[in-house]
């Protein structure tokens, strides 16, 4: 069986007011009723996998329990992490905790959206016999826009029915990079969901990244056990370098393979991408009152307006975000949304 591998340790701050360092994007509710880590969850359960091992920072352990129970998904491992290490770190604990070192782990974002799940099943199973011959894959998107956020893959040859090997990876490209990659055609964004044995992961840190895989391996060696959680040691693993997969591994090893593939992703980075894949009034307006928050509109269009308190009342205004979460509000024009990163940079001065 597949052993889903859970990555909880972003911040998700251009979410904010409603993510927070206390409250991070993947446990909010922001498309369904489930938050986003409960439908990533959700989307590896079935006789195929096993209960996730889960990657988190340890002040969220309590709320990452309390969430995946909720939704029978309780955890048969969840790390806590001291510190975040970004993702290279945290995968290399939870490679190094699923023991076999055969077992096939799909490793996901807990914080992307994905509406097709038969699509990204199928998906998996299409790769599976290459990562069972050591292949590290990923799930490759079709570009829409020249996206200098993400990681971008060139397709090669088709290696069988449906999965390719990566001619490039290029991580977070500057724009003309981008743009010309869009141009060409034969490219995809990487979905940030890979799936490979866990010892096919940790030959490669062992090759790119040995100081990472150096002190991953201390820090579970040291670990604290209580239940299902395990404490990495704290020394040991403030030690690694901090790094990406994406730059550690996928862009400098050797036998990795892409499976493009249509499920409906969304990486929800921001508000903007939030309005877009959500389901829109006649006016063009989303309107969530999940959260309690009252929001009287006239005479509005394509806004996006949310409230987990305040009520919110609007007349004649269009494409405005509108966020009020506690004492915050963040209001912004359609279009600007990644700009609340250096809102958030201001406010820290
Ligand atoms: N446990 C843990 N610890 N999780 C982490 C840490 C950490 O230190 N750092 C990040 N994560 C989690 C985040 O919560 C997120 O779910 C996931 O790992 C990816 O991290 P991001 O920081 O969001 O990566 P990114 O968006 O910059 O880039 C990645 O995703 C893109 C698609 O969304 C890359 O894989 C890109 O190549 C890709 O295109
Ligand atoms: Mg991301």
């Amino acid at each position: 069986p597949i052993v889903p591998v859970i990555l909880s340790g972003g911040s998700g701050t251009r979410l904010w007011p409603m993510s927070t360092p206390g409250m991070p994007k993947q446990m909010l509710s922001l498309t369904d009723d489930a938050t986003m880590l409960q439908l990533t969850a959700r989307r590896a359960q079935g006789a195929r996998f096993t209960a996730p091992i889960v990657v988190a920072n340890e002040r969220h352990a309590d709320m990452v329990e309390a969430q995946l129970d909720a939704v029978g998904a309780t955890a048969k491992a969840l790390i806590l992490e001291p510190v975040g290490r970004n993702t290279a770190p945290a995968i290399a604990l939870a490679a190094i905790a699923a023991g076999s070192g055969a077992a096939p782990l799909l490793v996901m974002p807990s914080d992307h959206v994905i509406a097709d799940v038969a699509a990204f099943h199928a998906a998996i199973y299409t790769a599976l016999p290459l990562v069972e011959d050591g292949w590290l894959v990923t799930f490759g998107i079709d570009p829409t826009a020249p996206e200098t956020g993400y990681g971008w893959i060139r397709l090669g040859e088709e290696i069988s029915g449906g999965v390719h090997r990566v001619a490039k990876f290029v991580e977070k490209p500057p724009l003309d990079v981008a743009e010309a990659m869009l141009a060409a055609g034969n490219h995809a964004w990487n979905g940030g969901i890979f799936l490979f044995r866990a010892d096919a992961y940790l030959a490669g840190l062992a090759i790119h990244a040995p100081e990472i895989l150096a002190a991953s391996q201390r820090a579970m060696d040291g670990a604290r056990v209580e239940g299902s959680r395990l404490y990495p040691d704290s020394a040991s693993f403030a030690a690694a370098p901090s790094d990406s997969i994406d730059y550690a591994v996928m862009e400098k090893a050797d036998r990795v393979a892409v499976v493009p593939v249509s499920m409906g992703w969304s990486d929800l980075g921001s508000w903007d991408a939030l309005h877009e894949i959500s389901d829109r009034d006649q006016d063009g307006n989303v309107h969530a009152s999940r959260e309690g928050g009252e929001v009287i509109a006239i005479d509005t269009a394509n806004c996006l307006v949310r409230s987990d308190g305040a009520r919110i009342a609007m007349v004649g205004v269009q494409d405005l975000i509108v966020v009020a979460s506690g004492k915050d509000i963040l209001i912004l024009p359609r279009g600007r949304s990644q700009e609340v990163k250096a809102l958030i940079e201001a406010m820290k001065r």
